[in-house]
């Protein structure tokens, strides 16, 4: 199984191929936001890679990146855990204002 090391939080073994969002959540326990429920709109599941980043990114990553200038971020919910990974979680419900952290993403990355 992959290991995930979040920042400050502790490494953590995934199920291989498990989205990397729900991995934040389920076996690193944080309270990562995921306001579109994982469909690539938010940008609020956002991590900062430590190592590990992937070299690939799906088509809806990239291209809601570039519509919001972002770089240096990659967004969790279109992310398998498929190789060891660090990650700082700097997207976190507490702290946010909101009223949850939104809806659970789906096992499967929406294609
Ligand atoms: S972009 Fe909204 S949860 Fe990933």
């Amino acid at each position: 199984m992959p290991s995930l090391t979040v920042e400050g939080v502790g490494t953590f073994a995934v199920p291989e191929g498990k989205r990397l969002v729900l991995a934040l959540t389920d076996e690193a326990g944080i309270d990562q936001l995921h306001a579109c429920g994982g469909n690539a709109r938010c940008t609020t599941c956002r991590v900062e890679f430590v190592s590990g980043e992937p070299p690939t990114m799906t088509d809806a990553e990239r291209s809601v990146l570039a519509a919001r200038g972002l770089s240096g971020v990659r967004l969790s919910c279109q992310i398998l855990c498929d190789h060891d990974m660090t990650v700082r979680a700097i997207s976190r419900f507490a702290g946010s204002g909101r009223k949850d952290a939104g809806s659970r993403p789906a096992d499967a990355i929406p294609q």
